[in-house]
């Protein structure tokens, strides 16, 4: 039931740690990827990485998410090279900054808003006509959209307001027999969670990974391919009925 042969998944932030090894573990189960990320360069180099030379089935295409012109032309892009669209990764992310409400600037704000909500607003707009029954739509949110925490203004309100997305679509959608979910992870072992980290460190006088694993009930951080299995999961028929929930991959944390 995990078999994606014949299915075509776009997946944004596909450059990046969570996207690619999502990517790389639904091309594994035979579905075509259309990886998608800001810079063509980068979008290159995490591919090599991934796929070697077996780039067969593989499209890689530079947009920003929060640009609707761009999602626009991907989306077209994506659906001319492997037609229509069974699974869309929204995944795409930034972090913005840690800072107390009267200081906390606006411009971030609306950075991280901007890729994290209009994003995933845009590109379900422009993939759903693409899609049919059977397909599924998953927003990378974060143990962060279910709890708040001091000064992560941006980050945190953002990832709230995915799940208010995901329920709108997951409603809409469901008689169309397309599935809508968030996937919430908690603190990953990567690049992305480390600067969060070393950023809370310098705050708290103490080592953020530390810090972390020991509010994490299980201890430790997760990993970029435990999440892409949660996501195989949403994307596959072995979550046929699942549809409007927050899956939570994070150590026990929102217990
Ligand atoms: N790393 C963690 O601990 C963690 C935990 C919970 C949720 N998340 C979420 O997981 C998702 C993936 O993060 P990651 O950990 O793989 O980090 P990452 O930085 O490796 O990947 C994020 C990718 O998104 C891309 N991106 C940013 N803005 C974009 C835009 N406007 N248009 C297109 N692409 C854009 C980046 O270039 C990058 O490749 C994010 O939504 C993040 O918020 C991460």
């Amino acid at each position: 039931m995990n078999d994606l042969h014949g299915k075509h998944c776009i997946i944004t932030g596909g450059a990046g740690s969570i996207g690619l090894a999502a990517a790389k573990l639904l091309r594994a189960q035979g579905a075509r990827i259309a990886l998608v990320d800001l810079d063509r360069a980068a979008l290159e180099a995490a591919a090599a990485r991934a796929f070697g030379a077996q780039t067969d089935g593989i499209a890689l295409l530079a947009a920003d998410v929060s640009r609707e012109d761009e999602v626009e032309r991907c989306v077209g892009d994506a659906v001319s090279r492997f037609g229509q669209i069974s699974v869309l990764f929204s995944n795409a992310g930034n972090f913005g900054a840690v800072a107390p409400i009267e200081t906390y600037p606006t411009d971030v704000f609306e950075q991280v808003w901007r890729v994290h909500v209009l994003g995933a607003f845009l590109t379900a707009k422009h993939a759903v006509p693409h899609m049919q029954s059977g397909g599924s739509i998953i927003i990378t949110s974060s143990v962060a959209g279910t709890r708040g925490d001091p000064g992560v203004y941006g980050y945190i309100t953002a990832k709230h307001a995915q799940t208010g997305l995901m329920r709108c679509l997951a409603k809409e959608l469901a008689p169309r027999g397309i599935r809508v979910n968030t996937i919430n992870p908690g603190p990953i072992d990567n690049a992305f969670q480390k600067r969060v980290e070393d950023g809370l460190g310098a705050e708290i006088g103490r080592d953020g990974t530390e810090f972390f694993n020991e509010i994490i009930p299980m201890h430790r951080h997760g990993t970029p391919e435990e999440i892409a299995r949660s996501v195989l999961y949403l994307a596959s028929d072995q979550s046929s009925f699942t549809t409007g929930i927050q899956l939570g991959v994070d150590g026990g944390m929102s217990a």
